[in-house]
């Protein structure tokens, strides 16, 4: 803890397909609420990596949905520093469901940019330990690069 008694922190947030294009303002909301962008990656990613990231929802009746969701377009990855991150990052998101945001968290990542419950524009991390296996996931210390920039790109 620094002199003010906050802790700073790492955690990993997840633009999802749905809102992929609303980073910029995602962006501008980060920065607003003094969470700082120290890695970040555009990538597609497989069903089977979807898979592996959402892995303690596998007995979840609506695992299939979610992991077909995730792997359906590019999604960017980002770990994020500043004070209490974790949970700065998931108020900053907002309620699960796209539609609770709205109604709860009027400026919310998710009452801006997401639809339900399943296009909710965006995921964090829940844990310390979540943050450590989700940064990894993506940015991984050693050896490979993780998922690959395999996000299409289209000329201007
Ligand atoms: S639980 O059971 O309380 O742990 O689930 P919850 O926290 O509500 O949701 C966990 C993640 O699953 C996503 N989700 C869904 N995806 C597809 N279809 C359905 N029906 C569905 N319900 C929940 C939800 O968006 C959460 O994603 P993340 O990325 O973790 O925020």
């Amino acid at each position: 803890a620094n002199q003010l008694g906050s802790k700073k922190e790492r955690t990993l947030a997840m633009v999802k397909p749905d809102a992929v294009s609303k980073l910029g303002d995602i962006l501008e909301m980060l920065h607003a609420a003094n969470l700082t962008v120290t890695k970040a990656k555009m990538t597609k990613l497989t069903w089977s990596q979807a898979a592996d990231f959402y892995k303690e929802h596998q007995s979840k009746p609506f695992y299939s949905n979610l992991v077909q969701f995730m792997s359906s377009g590019p999604v960017v990855a980002m770990e994020l520093m500043g004070d209490e991150a974790i949970v700065a990052w998931r108020r900053l998101l907002g309620p699960t469901d796209s539609a609770v945001a709205r109604r709860e968290a009027q400026h919310s990542v998710r009452a801006c940019f997401g639809t339900d419950g399943v296009q909710n524009a965006g995921h964090g991390s829940d844990s310390i330990a979540a943050a450590a296996r989700e940064v990894e996931f993506f940015f991984p210390s050693t050896g490979s690069h993780g998922p690959a920039n395999t996000a299409q790109y289209t000329e201007c």
